[in-house]
């Protein structure tokens, strides 16, 4: 029987639709569970959506839905993204199905029979944003260093004895190193542990969205206690124990940086505490950012995925993700650098390198090519990188698989021009060597395929058909990626898979309108869908509309002015705090000549929310404030026809 490997990602709160740095985790996870498939493991990949975050329930209140349908629109919103990245998930668990709660009571059920819980009052702090109780050390000038605000909060909780499994977790960090990975992050973890550890509070009283504490259904189980539960949940925990015995434990968490103690302090003390095995591993990857700014939500400057796919494909935007960061240290996200990595590897390597083959394949051979001979120096090239591909995967060196892949893709090319095939072609006695060479390198291309089918799945698959392969893509194996010097190959030829992209892709112009390309004819880009480049880099529009999808993009939120002053040495510029429903921000806006800071104080006004940040007389501008202006007139603040709550979207 097939080796098992149940391997996760963390599951996304829904108070927004998926940005790149959620999306980076997926790809990467799906690079793994597929690499994992490919090696013959019988895989198990879970990712999933956790719901029961008090912003969640906020949102969904302020949008007059009911909280589930809320989440029920957002499941589709998540599924649509992952399934545009080709991202092969197995189950998507979601923390208000009733698997889960079940799990989840029956987990909490065994860890007080066991005596970890207890009844106690919790007076301190609370950040919503993180959903997690913050101790003074924690806040910076008093506030969450993330998203500002904290609530003071007072309530009855139940306790977990987390204290108690300080000593055991070290226990198991000494004896198995590998549970945390990177090091960096076994590093913090091990310093925390030292430095002791508090009981913590697993329940939120008098809050009516969560799963009721089973002996105390006044109380809710708190969202991260809850949330982690997924992992067992997901494969059966309390509710199928055939399937739990079979996926349990988990081989592999694939979760962000910043999640690192949830996962691997207390996650690993609730299952001690509750006689289940430990999961062998969590890997906590980096952060991406965009200018070397943490990409998040809160900070209005999230990368659509959607519209990279628009712009460049699907496996263009995966490999650069995968190949450009080492996993597990941060990655900073860059338009241009992306268009870079898509025409080097994509239009010149690889692109180059199809086209190519299939060209001579056609013009010498007919578009059949067998061995004649001997191979040439590629088998050895593609031995050596198969070896270190697998040493690279097998350690999640992400970045390091994918370049091993295209060290073939080099060398493929490099033979080409080294061989001369047309002047091969130029005498007959030179047919069997003619053969081999193209043959070379027809193998080679399906060599690195294979390699690559884990990263670029649907671009790999297609270059498989193109060389000939007969053997469906999902059932090909990785031991199929040694060497064949056999049997005939019919090389097929197509379009080209990925022109060249001369003009700047820009994030703030138009997205390519064109229907992204099915996951499943991935290889095909946005760009050669319609087999006409400017589809990447639309031309300027005959007038001045917009579609209602760049009208999308803008984010335009009501916000409340919490305070106001005019910018010392500035006649137009006022310095606001706003509170935008989850955080507090500073914005200037070039009002002061039209109102006085006591007029504003107080006011709802509507603001872009996702402006990138700006400096304006030295102080940074988070957003822009909409006033109407008249011609050499004052400007006249957007006002709003009855009470709005803060937060909430204008459309
Ligand atoms: N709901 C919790 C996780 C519970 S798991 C039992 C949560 N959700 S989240 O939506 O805030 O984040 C989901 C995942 O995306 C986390 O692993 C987080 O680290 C990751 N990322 C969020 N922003 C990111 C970047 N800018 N870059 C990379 N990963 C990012 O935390």
């Amino acid at each position: 029987m097939a080796a098992r490997f149940y391997l996760t990602t963390a599951i996304d709160y829904v108070n927004g639709p998926p940005h790149l740095g959620h999306a980076y985790e997926k790809i990467t996870a799906d690079a793994i569970a597929r690499y994992k498939r490919l090696s013959g493991f019988d895989t198990w990949f879970v990712i999933g959506n956790d719901e029961h975050s008090q912003n969640v329930y906020r949102l969904a209140k302020e949008q007059g839905l009911d909280p589930l349908a809320y989440c029920d629109r957002m499941e589709g919103e998540y599924r649509a993204v992952w399934k545009l990245l080709d991202i092969s998930y197995d189950d998507f668990i979601r923390t208000t199905q009733p698997r889960h709660r079940a799990s989840v009571q029956e987990l909490v059920r065994r860890i007080a029979a066991g005596g970890d819980v207890y009844e106690g009052f919790y007076e301190g702090w609370y950040c919503v944003g993180c959903e997690a109780f913050k101790q003074e050390k924690d806040l910076v000038d008093g506030k969450c260093p993330l998203h500002s605000t904290v609530d003071w909060i007072k309530e009855k909780n139940h306790f977990f004895r987390l204290s108690k499994y300080r000593d055991p977790l070290l226990a198991h960090i000494a004896a198995h190193p590998e549970f945390i990975e990177p090091e960096a992050r076994r590093n913090e973890i091990l310093k925390l542990l030292e430095s002791g550890l508090d009981d913590i509070s697993i329940s939120r009283a008098g809050q009516a969205w969560g799963i009721p504490v089973p002996h105390d259904p006044s109380s809710v189980v708190y969202v991260w206690f809850d949330a982690l539960i997924n992992y067992a949940s997901a494969v059966g925990f309390g509710t199928d124990e055939a399937v739990f015995a079979r996926w349990w434990p988990a081989e592999l968490h694939v979760i962000g940086k910043d999640i690192t103690r949830f996962h691997t302090v207390i996650w690993p003390a609730m299952l001690m505490s509750a006689g289940l095995a430990l999961p062998r591993q969590v890997f906590g990857h980096g952060f991406m950012s965009v200018d070397g700014q943490r990409m998040s939500k809160s900070l209005g400057n999230v990368v659509d995925p959607a519209a990279a796919v628009a712009k460049v494909g699907v496996d263009p935007l995966r490999l650069y993700l995968i190949k450009e960061v080492t996993y597990g240290g941060d990655g900073d996200f860059s338009w241009a650098r992306l268009q870079e990595r898509y025409n080097v590897d994509f239009a010149n390597n690889l692109g180059n390198l199809v086209s190519r083959v299939a060209a001579m394949a056609e013009k010498y051979r007919g578009g059949r090519l067998a061995p004649a001979e001997a191979p040439g120096r590629l088998a050895t090239v593609a031995a050596k990188a198969l070896e270190d591909y697998r040493a690279a995967m097998d350690r999640l060196a992400l970045e390091e698989g994918a370049a091993a892949a295209f060290r073939i893709v080099d060398a493929g090319n490099e033979y080409i021009a080294e061989t001369e095939p047309w002047a091969l072609a130029r005498d007959e006695k030179n047919a069997a060597r003619l053969s081999q060479v193209l043959f070379d390198v027809a193998e080679a291309l399906r060599v690195a395929a294979v390699l690559l089918l884990p990263l670029i799945p649907g671009s790999a698959a297609e270059i498989l058909r193109r060389v000939g392969e007969t053997t469906a893509a999902d059932r090909i194996r990785l031991d199929s990626a040694t060497w064949r010097n056999e049997g005939e190959r019919t090389i097929g030829k197509g379009a080209n898979l990925w022109p060249r992209i001369e003009r700047t892709i820009v994030t703030d112009q138009p997205v390519n309108p064109t229907p992204a390309p099915p996951a499943s004819a991935a290889a095909s880009t946005s760009a050669t869908a319609s087999g006409d480049k400017t589809a990447v880099t639309p031309a300027a529009a005959p007038d001045n509309r917009i579609t209602i999808d760049d009208f999308l993009k803008v984010d335009l939120r009501v916000a409340k002015v919490l305070t106001a002053e005019k910018v010392p040495n500035s006649r137009k510029l006022m310095k606001l705090s706003i509170d935008v429903g989850t955080e507090q921000r500073t914005l200037v806006a070039g009002i002061a000549e039209a109102y006085e800071p006591e007029q504003l104080v107080g006011k709802t006004v509507g603001i872009v929310f996702n402006l990138k940040p700006a400096k304006l007389m030295g102080i940074e501008s988070n957003g822009m404030i909409l006033a109407a202006s008249p011609e050499g007139g004052k400007p006249v603040l957007v006002a709003f026809d009855g009470d709005i709550a803060p937060g909430s979207r204008i459309r």
